[in-house]
């Protein structure tokens, strides 16, 4: 089992079987996660960097786990406290970080692109952990990976993306691969968040969040991204909830029962409220645990490696 690609920048650079590769990787590893001992040795003898140009939570510590869960030797990089303050370049960065014969680089950064100058300017593999407002791939493999624990095959499934579609990397990535996957793909959110080309990709678009719910059996819901707005883009955010904010009420209102899934961080009583996040209906948190055996599978294959270490 291999993948197409040297790096993991984007999801719309993967092959179908790529991503179903992933998916394969991705089950074995869970099993070995659920077992008394969660490591196997198959990294002994391999460094990565995790380099974070930008703040992270879930993706940081969910990817150092992944890593150390194959026994891979760690380094945590932050650009702030580094020599970044002083006018280190991106490339002299990690070309630095690789002197120390590091193997492998995983970067977030807040520019869009940014994973792929770097890939043109280092022999390492990239794995891109999420670029400005382009795209998340491994949050999109984890959803996917998610609902079709959920759902099954998802070819011919109906998946909404709910929210701040504009500066979202998160929305980017799934629609390339719930497409990629045969699923039918709609984003619905308030005018001025849904970009123009959007339609472009050939997604359903919908500004009526009911309309969105009853037509979908997943509700992917996404975060208003505030610190990606220069200029408001909607009055308040008291007036976002109560036009576009999922709520327990909405879903008790359709006549089916659907998935909901966040990616996180949660703005909890703004796009989705506590009693949609929290209930039986919401798998956020399987979200998060799938994301562990993703990565594993992501930095497994791109390492070379052969063997699981089962
Ligand atoms: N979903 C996600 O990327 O979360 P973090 O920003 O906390 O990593």
């Amino acid at each position: 089992m291999s993948l197409s690609v040297q790096h993991l920048l984007g999801i719309k650079e993967l092959k179908t079987e790529d991503i179903q590769t992933i998916f394969r990787t991705a089950d074995n590893f869970k099993q070995v996660l659920q077992r008394p001992i969660k490591k196997v040795p198959t990294l002994r003898d391999t460094t990565v960097a995790n380099i974070f140009f930008e703040n992270s939570t879930r993706t940081r510590i969910s990817f150092e786990l992944a890593e150390k869960r194959l026994s891979a030797d760690v380094v945590n990089f932050s650009a702030s406290g580094s020599s970044v303050s002083k006018g280190e370049t991106l490339v002299d960065t990690v070309n630095n970080i690789l002197a120390m014969k590091v193997d492998m680089v995983v970067m977030r950064h807040s520019a869009s692109g940014a994973p792929w100058f770097l890939a043109n300017h280092i022999d390492a593999s990239i794995i891109n952990a999420g670029d400005g407002i382009n795209e998340h791939p491994t949050q999109a493999l984890l959803d996917a990976f998610s609902m079709r624990e959920r759902l099954g095959k998802l070819k011919g499934k109906r998946i909404a993306i709910i929210g701040d579609i504009m500066h979202s990397r998160v929305a980017l990535s799934n629609i390339f691969c719930l497409q990629k996957l045969g699923a039918e793909v709609m984003v619905a959110g308030p005018p001025t968040l849904i970009p123009k080309y959007i339609q472009d990709l050939g997604v359903k678009v919908e500004y009526d969040v009911k309309k969105a719910l009853q037509w979908c059996e997943v509700a992917n819901v996404l975060r208003i991204q505030l610190e990606r707005q220069n200029k408001p883009l909607f009055s308040t955010l008291r007036e976002y909830a109560l036009f576009y904010g999922i709520n327990k009420q909405m879903l008790d209102s359709l006549k089916k029962e659907i998935v909901i899934m966040h990616p996180g961080p949660i703005n909890r009583g703004v796009e989705i409220n506590s009693d949609v996040a929290d209930s039986s209906q919401s798998i956020i948190l399987d979200q998060v645990e799938n994301g562990v055996a993703i990565r594993m599978a992501v930095i497994y294959l791109l390492s070379g490696k052969r063997d699981l270490g089962e």
